[in-house]
């Protein structure tokens, strides 16, 4: 077993440096070696521990913050609860518009951690002043002394991955890594992680994962925002309705599409195979990989990493939930019984 010796001064500390996992069975049949970058080894148990500690202290460098302004964010859950993290932590208030197709989760956990939570109607355009954008703005303009962190369109999200998840795949993989496979939400993961990756090798493949219902795939083919690709889908954190700024889409070679019942499935068949308890999104990563390995995207040399963005818990009431996952009619196509492993002793 590993040794944490060390004593760290506040969770903020424990913030980046995440494992990269082999993982054993789940890609056993493609070609290659397959590694998860296990986001929910952050404190926070997401991704966006990154971008909201880089933020924040970007904003404190260039006298933007300080200790007692409120940090408003739209969020669909875990940005949330990292800048909240982060405010607990350093002193600031924190206002957070969050969709109304959040886990009731996520949103008790988000006023656990001290912040004022707005819940939106989902599915509304961005444009419209029930968005969560809208309210975000706002309050914003509403509250003196306030900073809009606006992930979607902030540069410094991209930042906190060039300068973090970026260089930590490339010193993990000693340099090896041929393909990164990413899900893409505001699109600063796999935008900052793929632009440190190919500076140091051109060649790394780097492969987005979006939503059906989302505009991204499309964009990135056509450079045309079109709206017909838009309808209501259930993953959390992944594609958009918009065209996120913080997404560099010229460091992206491909987006594959997955459906929210097969990355449910593929979610639950990491915990089976691997052990590693992680989000819905992990799945669809995940999902991605399937589709991309029996389309025989990977040789036997290729080393391919994917990242986790974060911990399975945040899904207990959701694809973790077998009454969920009923009635959204995922058990029907796949012959997944939904009590099966639990025996009531009577
Ligand atoms: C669970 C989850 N997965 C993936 C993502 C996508 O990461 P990014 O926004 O950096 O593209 C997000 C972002 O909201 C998320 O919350």
């Amino acid at each position: 077993m590993k040794q944490r010796n060390h004593v760290y001064n506040n969770v903020l500390d424990l913030v980046g440096n995440t494992p990269l996992v082999k993982l054993n069975r789940i890609t056993s049949k493609f070609n290659g070696d397959f590694y998860a970058k296990v986001e929910a080894f952050n404190p926070g148990q997401s991704s966006k521990d990154r971008i909201a500690l880089y933020i924040i202290e970007e904003a404190e460098r260039k006298g933007i913050l300080s200790p007692g302004d409120t940090i408003i964010e739209t969020t669909s859950g875990n940005t949330g609860f990292s800048i909240a993290m982060v405010s607990i932590i350093k002193g600031y208030d924190c206002v957070l518009a969050v969709s109304s197709k959040s886990s009731p989760d996520k949103i008790d956990m988000l006023k656990t951690m001290g912040a004022k939570v707005y819940v939106c109607p989902a599915h509304v355009s961005a444009d419209d002043p029930r968005s969560y954008y809208e309210v975000a703005k706002r309050l914003h303009s509403e509250m003196k002394g306030s900073v809009y962190i606006n992930q979607y369109f902030n540069q410094l999200n991209i930042d906190a991955h060039y300068h973090s998840t970026g260089p930590e795949i490339w010193n993990q993989t000693e340099g090896k890594i041929t393909h990164l496979v990413a899900c893409s939400g505001t699109g600063g993961t796999i935008s900052g992680t793929a632009k440190y990756l190919k500076e140091q090798n051109p060649n790394i493949k780097v492969i987005g994962v979006d939503a059906f219902g989302s505009v991204i795939k499309k964009y990135h083919e056509t450079r045309e925002f079109d709206e017909k690709e838009i309808y209501p889908y259930r993953i959390e954190g992944l594609g958009k309705n918009l065209i996120p700024a913080a997404t560099d889409f010229d460091v992206i070679d491909d987006f594959v599409k997955v459906t929210d019942e097969e990355s449910a499935h593929t979610a639950r068949e990491i915990a089976r195979t691997e052990g590693i308890f992680a989000g819905y999104t992990s799945g669809a990563a995940m999902q991605a990989i399937k589709q991309l390995g029996e389309d025989g995207t990977f040789g036997k040399d290729d080393k391919v990493v994917i990242i986790f963005p974060d911990h399975g818990a945040r899904y207990m009431s959701k694809v973790y939930s077998d009454k969920w996952m009923n009635d959204q009619g995922f058990f029907d196509s796949i012959n997944e019984a939904a009590a099966e492993s639990i025996q009531y002793v009577k």
